[in-house]
């Protein structure tokens, strides 16, 4: 078990190496790939400047693509550096379900970059990706069993075995995970900065586990998906920052959210990675009157540039009142987190229902880099807090 420990250290910095020259990599590739895919059509405008300039479109697939060559390369290193079998034959077959799921999932978002797939449909793509991951589970680890928070072990026991519910909870993480991204964008450099601080968090987590003892094997496992996943990421957002040279697309967002979905699956860790997401789920809870047509839901929903200012200011929706949605409003307004611009008999004019715009309600107009920042800084006080809670905390509850 000494030597298993002292290489599984060993993979660590090795993997961070691979990460690094993956991100320069990226880095130098993103121009030319973002040329080629002008060339071949994948553009849109970039809606918050003065002239709507082209820009190239889906450059996830760049990051994506570089990412998978470095993590196949990578896959013969814990075998020629381990002869005592460090990462056994099922750890083998944990990675390559990792990385063929990670794989779809970029696919499935080119195609809906290209194709445009409606939301009724796109909404199961990832739980279709996730499929391989969850066989892998099933014939290796097979747990389904959730620890019971202590107040509630009188009634249900110290585990509770969610079986095949378990499995459900996976494929809606993955679906969550994905679309809950892509719903958070908009604004240049917004998905993959929020990405970035997600990842982040969980190399922290990881090593802080790491530290506290805790089994190394997951642990690591997950630091050497995430580690490239970081670099490459990173490299993309130089390009996608204020003022954008490219877009990252659906594909980048998918491919984002599926990695995060693989590693907390995979690494044991599926409650905690949603405690990283909380700004997603908070917008995703916001989003809910418009995804589900109770407020009308324009195609874009990003907030709108002053051209005067050249500030961003939060996008309106109007729409009419019915019993459907009026309470929601009345409530949502009430509380502070909804706006009203203008009301007419039974029309209203509201800020769009998304957590950029109510930054941009509750924060004045500001400049579109300054928007992403502030995003990325509220993620990251959730997120150190969640760690906080993970690390300190949860041993009161989870004893
Ligand atoms: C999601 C959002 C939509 C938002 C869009 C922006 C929901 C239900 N959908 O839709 O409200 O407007 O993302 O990405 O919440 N764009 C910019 N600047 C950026 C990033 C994107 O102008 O920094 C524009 C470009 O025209 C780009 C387009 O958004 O071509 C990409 O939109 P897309 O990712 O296809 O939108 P959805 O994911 O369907
Ligand atoms: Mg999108």
């Amino acid at each position: 078990p000494v030597v298993l420990a002292a290489n599984m250290g060993g993979l660590v910095p090795l993997s961070t190496a691979f990460a690094a020259v993956a991100g320069l990599v990226a880095h130098e590739c993103i121009p030319g790939f973002g040329r080629l895919l002008l060339h071949a059509g994948r553009r849109g405008r970039d809606l918050n400047k003065p002239k709507n300039p082209v820009l190239p479109e889906s450059l996830g697939m760049a990051a994506g693509t570089v990412y998978l060559v470095t993590m196949f390369l990578f896959i013969p290193v814990p075998f020629v550096l381990e002869r005592t079998m460090l990462f056994p034959f099922e750890q083998l077959g944990a990675y390559t379900a990792a990385l063929l799921s990670i794989t779809c999932m970029l696919f499935l978002g080119f195609t809906d970059d290209v194709l445009n797939v409606k939301w009724r449909h796109k909404i199961l793509l990832p739980a279709m990706s996730v499929l391989p991951l969850l066989m892998i589970y099933s014939v290796t680890s097979g747990r389904t069993e959730v620890v019971v928070p202590l107040p509630l072990r009188p009634l249900l026991g110290h585990f509770l075995q969610l079986g095949v519910l378990y499995y459900v909870y996976m494929a809606l993480l993955a679906i969550f995970c994905t679309h809950s991204i892509n719903i958070l964008a908009g604004v240049n450099g917004v998905e993959v900065g929020q990405s970035v601080v997600v990842a982040l968090s969980i190399v922290l987590h990881n090593l802080m586990a790491l530290r506290h003892g805790e089994p190394p094997t997951e642990h690591v496992f997950s630091l050497t998906l995430i580690l490239p996943f970081v670099a490459v990421s990173l490299a993309l957002l130089r390009h996608n920052w204020w003022p954008a040279t490219v877009f990252v697309g659906d594909t980048y967002c998918y491919f984002a959210g599926m990695t995060f979905a693989v590693v907390g699956i995979l690494g044991h860790f599926g409650k905690t990675l949603l405690l990283f997401f909380v700004p997603q789920i908070f917008n995703f809870l916001y989003s809910m009157p418009q995804l589900l047509g109770l407020v009308s839901c324009p195609r874009h929903r990003l907030p709108s540039l002053n051209p005067i200012t050249g500030a961003l200011e939060p996008s309106k929706v109007t729409f009419v009142l019915d019993r459907r949605n009026a309470p929601i409003i009345a409530v949502l307004s009430r509380i502070g987190l909804l706006r009203i611009y203008a009301r007419n008999k039974d029309e209203i004019t509201t800020n769009n229902l998304t957590l950029l715009n109510l930054l941009l309600v509750h924060g004045g107009s500001m400049r579109e880099d300054r928007l992403a920042m502030l995003l990325m800084s509220v993620q990251t006080i959730c997120n150190l807090s969640a760690i906080l809670l993970r690390h300190h905390f949860a041993s009161y509850f989870f004893p």
